[in-house]
């Protein structure tokens, strides 16, 4: 069925044409400016709106087809709405905006290999794009909520820096929360680490929680998605893994049991104003393109 996304305050309709391609157009009939998402899909794999029947083209956003025009009338050339192009990789669709923006750039692939558990959710936040975009690279721990883990927000590993392919990168310090309750204040080596990988320009940070042995506990990728200037949409996907070691206390084993992963769906701003802006004063990119909404079949 047709689905509304909403991004920087405008309405899409994203749905699949025959061939399963994701679509996106504008969500607004040309018509009367019904919204498509409330229509269906028809055998052509065209959106239908739910008013008068009008069909439109997913991949050029043309009507097809108008109900009360007779067999041999053809529909006016013109009559249309905006199409987007679109890309879909590793769950997510992405979306090009404005139309002229053309083909989405190449992007690589989402890393949710693994042969663990994975899952995936949205969270949609009252925080600006580039104060949650903040919250993520000064203060994770205030917006990944790992079951058993603490981030520790201020202990870097080094500068966070560029890559050469442009990929933003910060190397934090993490610790077993069974662990952290019985720690002094200043712990000189840390049993975990927290790679944060930011894409340029299209809103994707890859997660990667390792122990100090470079064995995976958790890789997540999260879409961080400015719906509106209010609003952003956090799309997530995680795989948390199970990695064995002979120096794991009994504890650590625990919570290795009950290892989760979400994204809450409000930050502590107060938190995150006690934080020194380091990383994200790093970050200085363009505003993301654009994914919508996770894909679905
Ligand atoms: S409003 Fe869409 S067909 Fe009339």
């Amino acid at each position: 069925a047709p689905t509304r996304c909403r991004l920087f305050g405008e309405d899409y309709v994203l749905f699949r044409d025959k061939t399963g391609v994701a679509r996106a157009l504008t969500d607004r009939c040309a018509h009367r400016r019904a919204p498509l998402s409330d229509g269906k899909i028809t055998p052509e794999g065209w959106v239908e709106c739910p008013y008068h029947g009008w069909r439109f083209d997913g991949q050029d956003g043309r009507c097809r087809s108008i109900p009360n025009l007779s067999a041999d009338e053809p529909v006016p050339a013109g009559y249309g709405v905006d199409a987007f192009a679109t890309r879909e990789l590793g769950g997510f669709v992405f979306v090009a905006t404005p139309p002229t923006a053309g083909a989405v750039a190449p992007l690589p692939a989402l890393d949710n290999a693994g042969n663990s558990t994975s899952h995936q959710g949205s969270a949609f936040l009252a925080t600006p794009y580039r104060a949650l975009m903040a919250a993520l690279l000064d203060a994770p721990s205030l917006m990944l909520d790992i079951r058993g883990v603490q981030v520790v927000d201020d202990n870097f590993y080094g500068e966070p820096y560029r890559d050469n392919a442009g990929h933003f990168i910060t190397e934090r310090a993490a610790d077993w929360t069974a662990l952290a309750r019985k720690r002094k204040k200043v712990v000189p080596d840390y049993p975990l680490q927290l790679r944060t990988e930011t894409l340029p320009g299209d809103s994707i940070t890859h997660l990667a929680l390792h122990t100090d042995a470079f064995a995976p506990v958790l890789n997540a990728t999260l879409a961080v998605t400015p719906v509106s200037d209010c609003v952003t949409a956090v799309h997530w996907q995680a795989t948390v893994h199970k990695p064995e070691d002979p120096a794991f206390t009994p504890a650590v084993h625990r919570t290795l049991e009950k290892l989760d992963f979400t994204v809450p769906d409000a930050i502590d701003a107060r938190t995150l104003l006690a934080r020194h802006p380091y990383a994200s004063s790093l970050w200085q990119d363009t505003l993301p393109g654009l994914l919508l909404a996770r894909s679905s079949r």
